[in-house]
């Protein structure tokens, strides 16, 4: 756990209420509620996804869809539970018919993201997907050449380690991706415990007979989450 000031929860709580009615871009319009972060507000280890979904949507939490039973999953693999991490996504209103997030949307919303990870104080924070991992990164390079590649930046002025992952809504279609994000899940508690040390080269090889366990266990249970 990190060592987030006791008065940053109130703050987080506050914020959280302030944008609660948030008119900033179109997507207000289309929304049932605004789905802020949720989770431990003094985690190591925090989520970004790309925006909330039909459930998210209607119950006002990020990841509560098929996307975060895979993620339940993933977590669950290497010991840990929602509750244990923080979640929140780039954007806080669902675009309709779950559509990319566009930039001028993305722009809006950013200072709701930065804020809450100023808040939270994340060791770690893993990207899941293409637009988390640009905004957070800086950098326009795709999920597909950086999964699984730490690397030290600064948010808030604050150091953080940041860790992109292929989404798990995209994994959930295509098992081999699916095998690469079990792969890449698997050296988070490594990352949390050595957390801002220099970041080794990325490993290219395929993942261990272990690991493809792991992950052939997740794909088969992906059949039960639909
Ligand atoms: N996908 C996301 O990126 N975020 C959610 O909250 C749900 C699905």
């Amino acid at each position: 756990m990190s060592a987030a000031p006791v008065g940053h929860v109130d703050e987080l709580q506050a914020y959280a209420e302030s944008v609660a009615g948030c008119v900033r871009c179109r997507l207000s319009q289309g929304r049932t509620q605004v789905v802020f972060g949720a989770g431990n507000p003094h985690a190591d280890l925090m989520f970004v996804g790309e925006a909330p979904g039909f459930h998210e949507d209607r119950q006002g939490l990020p990841f509560v869809g098929q996307a975060g039973k895979l993620l339940e999953q993933l977590l669950a693999q290497i010991g840990l539970k929602r509750g244990d991490v923080y979640i929140a996504n780039v954007l806080m209103c669902r675009p309709p018919g779950n559509r990319d997030p566009q930039p001028d949307e993305i722009e809006a919303c950013e200072s709701h993201l930065f804020r809450q990870i100023e808040l939270i104080e994340p060791v770690v924070v893993a990207t899941l997907g293409n637009f988390a991992t640009k905004l957070l990164s800086g950098r326009p390079l795709g999920i597909t050449r950086v999964h699984g590649q730490e690397q030290e930046t600064t948010i808030g002025g604050r150091s953080v380690l940041l860790y992109p992952l292929y989404h798990p809504a995209a994994a959930l279609y295509t098992p081999a991706m699916l095998t690469v994000l079990a792969a890449d899940f698997a050296r988070l508690p490594q990352l949390l415990g050595r957390s801002l040390e220099p970041a080794a080269p990325p490993v290219e090889s395929e993942p261990g007979p272990e690991l493809k366990l792991v992950a052939a266990h997740a794909a088969s249970e992906q059949l039960g989450l639909f």
